[in-house]
């Protein structure tokens, strides 16, 4: 193992696509940012000098910072913002990480430009659970807007309806032929006939969940978020922001030049979705370049069945350690509700979406960020900018088996809080995250920080203890999960890792209106359970 040195310096660039020319936020003048390349517990160290107006903050999504949370990177959670003209160096340790992951701004919306890929290697001699692919490649899904990021998040919080679809998607920053004035504007891979390829294949994308497929090609899975999966061969797949999939694909098909498509998934009913995608090529060597391309089979925007079928398919390699017994037992809805009135007192609830605006919650309470950081105003024992009140179970929580999940928005009993949950070092945590109805049903690709967990179980409609069945056997180790749309998932990790620990949708918007909560986990005993002091140049706020 070594230590490998990173500058990430945070500057405007101009930028033409889409017929238009304009400033995006990136990462050494580079969209995507710069592919950080590592290997199973190496030390990182990313200096990162932000030179743009804005605020901002990295974080190393996936990668659990055993020890290490100061360089986590959620702005108001584990630290204050880098401001115009200053740096902060994050540090860690990948302690018996290897896989993909991906990197993303953490503060506003400006992980719509500022992300790049995060590539682990197993340590020198030790071969991969398959054969060894010929050549790997990184395949990152994001969307591109016309408009400024930061000005996009107010406009649509001030708006109280939900976010317009963004101007394109995008594969490894492409929007492809189906844009305007992208005719050139595609990725491609050169690959050779007979070869199997690894993509790692990352969501790195602002609001939308997104489906995935090559033309004739099958995509067999062999690791999730970062863990090996018991091989699983499909025709596409669909990943959630923040999550990654490596699938292996083999160069099988006649010469030609075939489409890898990128289309939006959205559940949500009544919501009208725009179903276009972002293509690239996948072109065979020994093929006329220019001809036309065989069209990637994309799953309908709204094929729930398609989405169940890869999560069905995602077992760990081996037998897994998962914990039996639970010390904590949480039932947290995810959903959300109309809240929060445009009008002057913040106290005063809403009834009906006509007087509401939109807004999201876990067990009813809207997160709303502190001023300064969590982790900073814990560590010091600063009061007053968060309490440690979060309910193990939601306020109110309306069945809607019984209920109109969908027809009436009369949870509007949501508040706002900045409520954490303590836990003590080493409790085994049960969580189950159930989606709710309130305006409407919708997939919510939940995150959590500083951990992986074993997703357990899932279904649809309420969660049920006495129906419920679970995999306590080879489960997938994930760090995103995808409740299922009007159902529930139950996952299960040991809160070994002290810190603060934001759990939130990496949807962006659900995020801005408040669905999510903070773990507060304890140290334990020894050095090896100790969070470390904070670093000299942890940005104030
Ligand atoms: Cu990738 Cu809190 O996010």
């Amino acid at each position: 193992t070594s230590t490998k040195f990173y500058d990430f310096k945070v500057l405007t660039k101009r930028v033409t696509k889409l017929c238009n020319s304009k400033d995006i936020v990136t990462v050494n003048g580079m969209f995507p940012g710069p592919v950080v390349y590592a290997q199973e517990d190496d030390r990182i160290i990313v200096k990162v000098t932000n030179k743009t107006p804005y605020n901002i903050t990295i974080h190393w999504h996936g990668v659990q910072q055993r020890l290490s949370c100061w360089s986590d990177g959620p702005s108001y959670i584990t630290q204050c913002p880098i401001q115009t003209g200053k740096s902060f160096t994050y540090k860690f340790t990948l302690v018996k990480q290897k896989g993909t992951f991906l990197w993303h701004a953490h503060v506003s919306w400006l992980r719509g430009t500022v992300y790049g890929a995060f590539v682990v290697h197993p340590k020198i001699g030790v071969p991969y659970p398959f054969k060894h692919p010929y050549k790997e490649h990184i395949v990152i899904i994001g969307e591109y807007w016309l408009q400024d990021l930061v000005q996009l998040e107010r406009a649509t919080l001030a708006s109280g309806g939900g976010p317009p679809p963004p101007d394109a998607y995008t594969i490894n920053g492409h929007p492809g032929s189906n844009y305007n004035c992208s005719t050139n504007d595609v990725f491609r891979f050169h690959v050779v006939p007979g070869k199997t390829y690894l993509l790692r294949l990352i969501n790195a994308g602002l609001n939308t969940e997104n489906f995935f497929a090559i033309a004739n090609h099958k995509l067999t899975i062999v690791e999730a978020d970062a863990e090996y999966t018991k091989p699983f061969t499909t025709d596409r797949v669909m990943l959630g922001p923040g999550q990654t999939l490596n699938v292996l694909v083999t160069t099988d098909q006649p010469i030609g030049r075939y489409s890898m498509a990128v289309g939006p998934y959205m559940s949500a009913k009544n919501v009208h979705f725009q179903n276009i995608s972002a293509i690239a090529y996948f072109q065979y060597l020994g093929g006329v370049p220019n001809t036309g391309s065989l069209p990637a089979n994309l799953p309908s925007f709204n094929d729930n069945l398609a989405v169940m079928t890869v999560m069905d398919g995602l077992r760990s390699l081996k037998e897994v350690n998962v914990p039996k017994e639970i010390d904590e037992n949480l039932f947290v809805t995810v959903g959300l509700n109309v809240q929060k009135c445009l009008s002057k007192s913040p106290k005063e609830n809403c009834k009906g979406n006509s007087n509401g605006v939109l807004a999201a919650s876990m067990n009813n309470i809207s997160f709303i960020k502190p001023k300064i950081s969590i982790l900073e105003a814990y560590y010091k024992k600063i009061n007053g900018s968060f309490s440690e009140d979060f309910p193990d179970a939601p306020i109110k929580f309306y069945d809607f088996v019984n209920g109109a999940p969908n027809n009436i928005p009369y949870d509007t009993q949501a508040e706002n809080g900045t409520r954490t949950k303590v836990l003590e070092y080493g409790t085994r945590v049960q969580l189950i995250l159930q989606d709710t109805g309130t305006v409407s049903t919708e997939n919510h690709p939940i995150h959590l920080h500083g951990y992986s967990f074993y997703v357990i179980g899932y279904g649809s409609g309420n969660y049920n203890s006495k129906t419920a069945n679970f995999n306590l056997v080879d489960p997938p180790y994930m760090n995103t999960i995808g409740v299922p749309v009007g159902g529930w998932a139950a996952i299960r990790f040991v809160a070994d890792n002290p810190g603060v620990w934001f759990m939130h949708c990496h949807i962006e918007i659900h995020q801005s209106w408040g669905l999510g909560t903070v773990f507060i986990v304890k140290n334990g005993k020894g050095k090896l359970e100790t969070l470390p002091d904070p670093p000299a140049d942890l940005p104030q706020c």
